[in-house]
């Protein structure tokens, strides 16, 4: 039985432009520079893999998975690394790609903690911004679309692991049956 109803929100051809758009910032802003693309799984893992295609610098790439505690729809403030990154950061820069900030908690804690490696700045691209949602002051430095608060899944986001493969991205309502 389905849970929720999906009603279209960013399409195929909104999200494409989008990642073009910051892939070419990215590109400009980080030309002769060493970049490591820390993507946050798992709801960022295919925005990552798009826009690294369209880069025209070479990067490099590494993973951390976060658990924040607290219900699907809204994470707590305790935020915990499950998979830790494995390249060093020391002295590089370092761009986060996230796919939504909502509280701004997850972003948060893991841009303090990788400032503890001392790389040589951290910056942060997200997808989707929930901005009505925040709770800590965390803004992107890079931001492919603000959203109103609604809970969106498709294209790598997910609600209890459905609908990660989808190509746009939808909006959730609950079926009350
Ligand atoms: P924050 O710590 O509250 O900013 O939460 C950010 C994380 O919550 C994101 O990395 C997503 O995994 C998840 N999240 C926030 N909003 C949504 C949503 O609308 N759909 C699916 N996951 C979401
Ligand atoms: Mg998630």
């Amino acid at each position: 039985m389905e849970k929720y109803q999906l009603h279209p929100l960013i399409s195929r051809e909104e999200i494409e432009s989008i990642v073009e758009r910051l892939a070419d910032q990215i590109s400009k802003d980080y030309r002769g520079k060493e970049l490591i693309l820390i993507c946050i799984l798992k709801g960022a893992f295919m925005f990552l893999s798009d826009l690294i295609r369209h880069l025209r610098i070479p990067v490099k790439i590494d993973f951390v998975r976060l658990s924040s505690y607290g219900s699907q729809m809204r994470s707590s403030g305790q935020v915990e690394i499950t998979k830790d990154i494995e390249v060093s950061i020391e002295g590089k820069e370092v761009l986060i790609i996230e796919d939504i900030i909502d509280s701004g908690h997850t972003l948060k804690f893991l841009k303090d903690r990788l400032s503890l490696s001392r790389p040589n700045s951290v910056k942060v691209c997200a997808l989707l911004d929930k901005k009505a949602r925040r709770e800590v002051s965390i803004e992107p430095d890079y931001l492919g679309k603000a959203i109103e608060d609604v809970f969106v899944v498709g294209y790598g986001i997910d609600v209890e692991e459905c609908y990660r493969h989808l190509p746009e991205i939808y909006y959730v309502t609950p079926i009350h049956p």
